[in-house]
């Protein structure tokens, strides 16, 4: 007789599970229950009051910024963390990474050129400007993913990137080119 009322039981909380009433049931009800027999006082029964919020850690994104590796020409790796909004070649001199930007990031140089090691992360950045462009084709060691440091700016979808210093970089100042005016 105990032995069936035990089975018949097993049965109904099982069945109740598969339906997920039990996590269904609130904190009210539980406390209201005539059947309710938990063991621990009230204060400590391990019900949460407040929905899940991952909010924080959305906003943790935003305020430590996006990880971004430096990969040197030796194959030395530096990550560093950089704020959205900053420029590749801002965050590199801020964590004394060697990538030049002589001008500055007024593209009249090509000194901060890198290379995304992903074409993925490379297909997420803006389309380049003309002005990019022409700066890149002067660039040493250009491949089908350089970019100019000074253009790549940080945001959400660039957690992660890897970017490649070249070899060595075309210096107008020391190669004796100059730009033409337009
Ligand atoms: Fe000169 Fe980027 S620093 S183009």
């Amino acid at each position: 007789m105990f032995n069936s009322r035990l089975s018949q039981v097993g049965r109904m909380v099982k069945q109740l599970t598969r339906a997920g009433q039990f996590t269904s049931v609130t904190r009210a009800e539980y406390l209201q229950s005539p059947y309710n027999c938990y063991p621990w006082p009230v204060k400590h029964r391990p019900f949460s009051t407040t929905a899940a919020d991952n909010s924080h850690e959305e906003g943790n994104e935003e305020k430590e910024g996006i990880s971004v590796t430096f990969v040197d020409k030796y194959g030395e790796e530096k990550e560093i963390k950089v704020p959205i909004g900053m420029s590749m070649l801002e965050a590199a001199h801020q964590n004394d990474i060697e990538l030049e930007g002589a001008c500055e990031g007024s593209l009249a140089c090509s000194t901060c050129h890198v290379i995304v090691m992903d074409v993925d992360y490379y297909n997420k950045l803006e389309e380049p400007l003309d002005e990019e462009n022409d700066m890149l084709d002067l660039a040493f060691g250009l491949t089908e993913t350089s970019r100019l440091g000074c253009q790549v700016i940080a945001k959400p979808e660039l957690d992660g990137i890897r970017l490649a210093l070249p070899a060595a970089t075309r210096n107008f100042a020391v190669d004796g080119y100059v730009p033409k005016p337009h």
